[in-house]
Parts: structure tokens; sequence; C-alpha cells
């Protein structure tokens, strides 16, 4: 078991911090980047520093801090054996992504114009690597022509820009200029870390969580399902470079960013229509999803009153989405791969539904063994493929089984040629 995540692990990341208010969430993106095993180096304007000191920065990245353009050079390699050199130029060149947040509507300029006079813009005029920004600041500053000609610029030159969002502002105003949560930054310099990835140009349909059946108004039947494998999976396929649907019920995470959609959907009826239509570009399907078995036979227009005796409820089959699915004409040349949710005879059982289903790979999912199955951080599965190979894989955190599942798909995937052009990945999120 490894700690972090794939993308991130090892990868050199330049975060650059400028001054605005939003600076403090600068050390809570570094820390997630750190945490997530990047290597990250943080380069601070002069206004930064009036906002958060260097010092927050470098306890959190246990590297040194590329504030003061003037200072003789910094440490620049990894293992910390290179020596000295011309930071910014050491930072550019090394670097597999700079990220620039909170981005000042001053920034922006100078990115735009290519100034370089502040350990911020010069890094990023040596860099060569993607740019990502995420602008902070007043709404009407965000909304003047000359920053929206700015931001344009840098989209038009392949930058990638993490939209603000709308909320409280510094100046105690409320509008568009708070800076995007750390989270969603994150999930954007993931993205961008792996869009050359080994599914790129691939588009991956994920389906997470567990449909609600309605009883009436107010009640609906469900299960267990957090959503937690299905997103891990979602965020890990992006990671790649695939372009994503993500079919998600009303499950209680954070929607992942980067996404090229996200579909939310309640019953296993609005799941299937939804599968329907991304299997028009879809290459790969997979279905982490809970989908209810049974629905109720008839659901009640108003709220069931609490009477003296007890209820009968009459449940009728949902439809088996992923069988249902092998007979569409649209669905050759898609990878198709079901999860078997088992309480006992797990193998058996998964190797009948792979068949039954006509999958191309099923994870056999023994959801009563510790540490695995619904709602917790881990998962214990086992892959098998039609022609009987099998590979039993341990107690390891959900993203670590996503990443087995799609270096599976991507080995099945590569014998087959792209069904259509992946909608393109967003350049904004
Ligand atoms: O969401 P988490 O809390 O992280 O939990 C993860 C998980 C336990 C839900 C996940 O790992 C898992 O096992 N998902 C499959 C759950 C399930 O419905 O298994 P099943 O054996 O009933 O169904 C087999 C396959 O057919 C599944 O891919 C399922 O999505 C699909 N199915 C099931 C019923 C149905 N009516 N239509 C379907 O397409």
């Amino acid at each position: 078991m490894s700690d972090g995540i794939r993308v991130l692990r090892g990868a050199r990341v330049a975060l650059g911090v400028s001054g605005s208010i939003a600076a403090y969430k600068a050390v809570a993106l570094a820390s997630a980047l750190h945490q997530a095993g990047a290597i990250v180096d943080v380069a601070l304007t002069a206004d930064a520093q009036r906002f958060v000191q260097p010092l927050s920065f470098q306890a959190i990245t246990h590297r040194p801090v590329f504030s003061d353009l003037w200072a003789p050079g910094m440490e620049t390699t990894a293992g910390g054996e290179g020596g000295h050199s011309i930071a910014h130029v050491t930072l550019g060149h090394e670097s597999d992504v700079l990220v620039v947040a909170p981005a000042t509507a001053h920034i922006l300029a100078k990115l735009a114009l290519g100034l370089a006079d502040d350990p911020v813009s010069v890094t990023a005029l040596a860099a060569r690597c993607p740019l990502v920004v995420a602008p902070a600041m007043d709404a009407g500053m965000y909304n003047h022509p000359a920053t929206a000609q700015n931001v344009a610029t840098l989209r038009a030159r392949g930058a990638t820009v993490v939209e603000p969002e709308v909320g409280h502002l510094a100046s105690g105003l409320s509008g568009l200029g708070r800076l995007a949560d750390p989270e969603r930054i994150l999930d954007v310099v993931r993205g961008v870390l792996g869009r050359n990835g080994d599914l790129q140009g691939r588009s991956v349909t994920v389906t997470a969580g567990g449909t609600q059946e309605p009883i009436d108004p107010v009640r609906f039947i469900t299960n267990r399902s957090s959503g937690k494998m299905g997103y891990a999976i979602a965020e890990a396929a992006r990671d790649r470079g695939a372009a994503v649907t993500l079919i998600t019920t009303p499950v209680a995470l954070r929607r992942p960013a980067g996404l090229a959609g996200i579909i939310e959907v309640e019953t296993a009826e609005q799941m299937l229509r939804a599968l329907r239509d991304a299997y028009e570009t879809a290459d790969a399907l997979i279905m982490a999803a809970a989908v209810a078995d049974f629905r109720a036979a008839s659901v009640a227009d108003q709220k069931i009153k609490r009477g003296e005796g007890g209820l009968d409820l009459r449940l009728e089959p949902n439809p088996d989405l992923l069988r249902a699915s092998a007979d569409w004409p649209n669905h050759r040349g898609i990878v198709r791969v079901g999860f078997a949710a088992e309480t006992r005879d797990l193998l058996a059982n998964a190797a009948e539904k792979a068949r039954r289903k006509t999958l191309d790979l099923v994870v056999a999912n023994d959801v009563t063994a510790s540490g695995a199955g619904f709602a917790v951080d881990t998962n214990a599965v086992t892959l098998l493929w039609p022609d009987g190979r099998q590979e039993s894989l341990p107690v390891q955190p959900k993203t670590e089984v996503a990443e087995a599942v799609l270096d599976a798909v991507g080995v099945i995937l590569r014998g087959r040629q792209p069904r259509m052009e992946a909608p393109s990945r967003p350049r904004t999120a």
C-alpha cells in the first residue's frame, strides 16, 4: 500500500502565490499537494508575504521558499544534493506544472504581458510546463474588460483557469471573485498533470452511489453505497487523461472538478437513461454503482400515514442496466466493467454475473470483509477476466483499487480503437 495520489506522487509542482487575502488558502493547497506526494516549491510575491510568511510554506513543504528575487541561489533538487542555482530558471525548467493561486488581477496582467519582476512572474516566464491560474479578487476587478482580456490571453496560450467562485469577498460585498476551494484547484492540477496519460483520447463513463427508489414523496429504498469507490475511479480516470462522465446518485461527496460531465440521477430508471446517452461516446463503462434490484410497484402520491397495522410493500424488479446495455445497438466496442458485491461464494457468483452480463471484466467485492465494501475508504477485490484469469488484490485505499481497475481497462482498451473523438476536457474548471 502506498500513500498519496498516483499522478501527484513525485510530481514537481511550483506554486506561485500573489498578494490576495486568499493567500492563506494557498497554505492549505500546498499542504494537500505535499500530502498527496508532490514535491512542492513555493514562490511568493512581496505582497503575498504581507498575508502569509514564507516560513508557513517552508514548514509544510519541507522545501526552501523562493521569496526574494535577489537572494543568492536556492537549493533546487528534490534529494537536496544539487546545490544552488538561479531559482526561477530552475523552478521553471524542473517543474511539471506551475500553479498560481491566488492569482490577483495584477499578476494575471503581468503573466499575460510577459512582465517578470517578482518571484512568481519570473518563474512563469521561465516555465516550460503547463500553467494553472486560480484568480481571486473583487468581482468588479474580475469582470473588468482588462482582466477578462488577460484571462483570455492566458487561456489562448494554453493555461487552465480555475474559475473563482461566487461568495463573500474581502470588500464585504458578495460576488464572483472568491478563490476556488483548494480541493477544486487540486483536482484541476491532477487533471493537468495526467492529461497525456494512458487514457488520453478515451471517453470513460463511471457510475457511483446507491440508487434511491421512491415509496412516497418523502421515503425511498436505498443501500449502503457511499459513492467512494465510483468517485475514486472517476478521478483516477481523469488523472490518466480520460474524458470522464460520472453518473452519480445523491451521495454526500464533493463533486470532482475537471470531468467532461457529471449527471445526477436518483433511480435505476434515470441511471439507465443517462447510460444510454453516455453510450453514444463511451469507450469504457465502469459500473461501481449499487443499483437497487427492486423498486416499489407503485409510488404513493402522498406521504403514507402511519396506521395501527404494518405496511405491506410490493416490490417489482428494476431493469438490469448492465445486462440491458449489452443489447443496445451502439454497445459494440465498449469495454464493459461490472462490480459484483457479494456476501458469499464470491468468485463463483462474480463469474456467473460476468457471463450473464457479458462483461469484459468483473470486480468481485466481498462486502462482508473487514476494510472492504460499502462506505469505508479501503476495499479488497478480485479482478476476473472472461478467459478465467484472476487477480486478488489486498485491502488498500479505494484510490489504489481504482488504479488497478483502470490498469486492466487500459490494457483491454489498447486492443480497441477509440469509438469517436472523446469530448474535450474543460480548460476551465
Ligand atoms: O460506494 P461505496 O460505499 O464506495 O461502496 C462500493 C461498492 C461496494 C458499492 C462497490 O464496490 C460495488 O461492489 N458496487 C457494485 C454493487 C452492486 O450493485 O453489485 P451487484 O452484484 O448487485 O451488481 C453487479 C453489477 O451489475 C454492478 O456493476 C451493478 O452496478 C450492476 N447492476 C446491478 C443491478 C441492476 N439492476 N443493474 C445493474 O447494472
